[in-house]
């Protein structure tokens, strides 16, 4: 088989720590209407956990991180919170572009980004290209992003550049055009807020991932939080289709904590 890093096609290595970590930052309002604030200052904590969170994927020395900031549906919330929510990108970006530099950090951002102002667009890029040769830690964003969107646009421009595989495509010509083309598919799903779903978030790439929820809002999601999530993967036995007896044969691959 070929080295394409897909969980349907080639089983796997299992690793103690996760390399690839997603997540879906949720209950930044909630977090804020507790405290009798605006919703806004819930997602301006937010941003301060994400920085703690990337230092900890850095520190247990996680490969990828990947974070869900903006869904292809959060358009349809109140104007207000729709345009503080691009201003703090702006914000965030200028701000920390530097910071991820000086920590090896490498910035991706995924979605589709036609929707935004020139200004934003602009920024995503500069943060892109500053942190592009670094060797660390790939942070990913996605934001206007969604999952059935990544699909339908990898298929598209795939077709685009190979009409003559519409009949015939197989995962492996589909997979270049997909937005995590560059990555290992997430071994780690963490939701926080305590919603029970995948809101569109990768939609392709979660089909073997494990799936861990918490009760904490996102603002308060720390670094002792992060760790119990990974103890938790620890604790699973990933099985891609085989039985738990294959596994245990294969003493220390199927176990994360092995
Ligand atoms: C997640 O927090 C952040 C974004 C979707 C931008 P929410 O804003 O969804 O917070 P809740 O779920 O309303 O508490
Ligand atoms: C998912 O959270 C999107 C992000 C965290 C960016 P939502 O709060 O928008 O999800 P739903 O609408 O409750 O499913
Ligand atoms: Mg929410």
């Amino acid at each position: 088989m070929t080295n394409l890093p897909s969980s349907t096609r080639t089983i796997p290595e299992v690793t103690p720590v996760p390399r690839h970590i997603a997540v879906i930052m949720d209950g930044n309002g909630r977090w804020a209407k507790q405290r009798f604030m605006p919703r806004v200052m819930g997602h301006q904590r937010g941003v301060e956990t994400l920085r703690e969170v990337v230092k900890t994927c850095r520190d247990l020395g996680v490969e990828y991180l990947t974070v869900f900031a903006f869904s292809s549906e959060n358009w349809r919330r109140p104007a207000d919170e729709v345009s503080f929510l691009m201003s703090l990108f702006i914000k965030v970006l200028e701000r920390e572009a530097r910071r991820l530099q000086r920590e090896n950090v490498r910035l991706k951002i995924i979605g589709d980004r036609n929707r935004f102002d020139d200004e934003l667009k602009k920024c995503m890029l500069d943060a892109e290209q500053l942190t592009a040769a670094n060797t660390g830690l790939t942070f990913t964003v996605a934001a206007n992003y969604g999952g059935r969107w990544d699909v339908m646009h990898a298929v598209q421009s795939m077709l685009q550049h190979h009409p003559e595989l519409a009949l015939t495509f197989t995962e492996e010509d589909l997979h270049p055009y997909l937005s995590m083309s560059d990555a290992p598919e997430p071994d780690l799903f963490i939701r926080t807020g305590g919603e029970q779903r995948i809101s569109n978030f990768m939609l392709w790439q979660l089909a073997y991932t494990e799936l861990y929820f918490t009760d904490t809002l996102w603002p308060a999601f720390d670094r002792a939080e992060l760790e119990k999530a990974v103890a938790s993967y620890q604790r699973r036995e990933r099985r891609f289709g085989r039985t738990s007896e294959q596994v245990q044969g294969m003493t220390g691959k199927g176990v994360a904590g092995a």
